[in-house]
């Protein structure tokens, strides 16, 4: 039977039960539930697939609120590598300069890199300050007539630490250049922790926002987000579409699933502002207890967590990771400090954090 082949291929998978590396997690029942009754559905060709075209304007409408701006548009795609090709392609085109370069702080995720070769335009990374944000100085600095755009991140990827956007959108109106904000881990963190940091649209200088519900959103997989400040973002990105039931396209891909819409929306909705603190609150409590439990053995945070992502100085990362991963345990390393890291989603329990600290007593 075809299914026990799937099975089998299913069963060497590592369960999230040991994965403390990466940023998705289990979807929600709310998730599963609503994937599956929109299957079928194509939101590359909208006016076939109508209700789920409203159902995803409602869902940047809710998103867009939460992000401080009712005006906000965009579109649920593949993921946030997706989304910041969008944020830095509609700025792009928007800017139109002879050689385009980017400002990037150091900290950026790798779909920069891909970006870069993508959209030819020069990728300028500048250094971070001791608590691992972007340099604002050097920011400033790194600007020319040829810069199309800035960019901040809101929860790194390394270490969940989130840049001086207020400072970065200051620059960004001072200089007249669009800033797009990463946040595709801590778009759905930042909103609902107890501690507020300014990173979305309420700041006047951001134009471009990456927020991943297939992350903290607990949303199937794919559903990534990009939402600009209004409208006319999406016009930079059209193209025309004769053979469809729409004239233009403002998407990447062409073919789209609306199963992430469906999914991102169930869980939001379902859950409301209250349930989604409750979760945060919870990955937060769990991350206190795992850096109080790797604190006992003597690891020390290379920053205090600001969000659900920490990382722990030692100089054996690399030596530590494989080891773990032999026993069948998945984490994950950073560059610099040498550090081991872990996210610790809503999948991760105080008992999983437990069974961890023992397999690592043993390495
Ligand atoms: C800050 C940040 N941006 C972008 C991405 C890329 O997201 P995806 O893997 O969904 O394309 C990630 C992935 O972890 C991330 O942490």
């Amino acid at each position: 039977m075809v299914f026990k082949e799937l099975l089998n291929f299913r069963l060497k998978d590592i369960s999230y039960k040991r994965v403390l590396s990466s940023m998705c997690t289990v979807p929600h029942p709310l998730a599963v539930k609503a994937h599956i009754m929109f299957l079928e559905t194509n939101l590359g060709d909208p006016g076939i697939f109508v209700g789920t075209w409203e159902l995803e304007r409602e869902l940047i409408k809710m998103l867009g609120k939460l992000l401080h701006n009712e005006k906000a548009a965009g579109y649920i795609c593949s993921g946030g590598t997706e989304a910041n090709i969008q944020g830095i392609r509609a700025a792009r085109n928007l800017k139109r300069a002879k050689k385009p370069n980017i400002v990037i702080p150091k900290s950026a995720h790798f779909s920069f890199e891909k970006i870069g070769d993508l959209l030819a335009v020069e990728i300028r990374r500048v250094g971070l300050d001791e608590e691992y944000r972007v340099d604002v100085g050097e920011v400033e600095k790194a600007i020319d007539e040829n810069t199309v755009a800035i960019v901040g991140i809101a929860g790194t990827t390394e270490l969940g630490q989130v840049d001086p956007i207020d400072e970065l959108s200051k620059i960004a109106i001072e200089k007249d250049v669009p800033l797009h904000v990463d946040a595709a881990f801590g778009g759905l963190v930042l909103p609902f922790l107890e501690r507020k940091i300014p990173f979305d649209f309420e700041l006047e200088g951001v134009t471009s926002i990456t927020l991943d519900p297939h992350k903290m959103g607990m949303a199937t997989i794919p559903a990534g987000g990009i939402l600009f400040r209004d409208e006319s973002f999406l016009k930079l990105l059209e193209v025309e579409t004769p053979y469809l039931t729409t004239k233009y396209q403002f998407t990447l891909t062409g073919t789209r699933p609306g199963t992430g819409v469906a999914s991102s929306y169930a869980v939001l909705k379902g859950l409301g502002f209250e349930g989604m603190k409750r979760i945060v609150k919870k990955c937060m409590e769990n991350t206190n207890y795992l850096v109080e439990k790797m604190g006992e053995i003597g690891y020390e945070p290379v920053i205090e967590p600001i969000m659900n992502v920490v990382a722990f100085k030692t100089e054996r990362a690399e030596k530590i990771k494989e080891e773990l991963y032999k026993r069948g345990w998945v984490i994950s390393t950073i560059r610099e400090p040498k550090a081991i890291r872990m996210v610790v989603m809503p999948h991760v329990t105080k008992e999983m954090i437990d069974e961890f600290v023992e397999e690592l007593k043993k390495i």
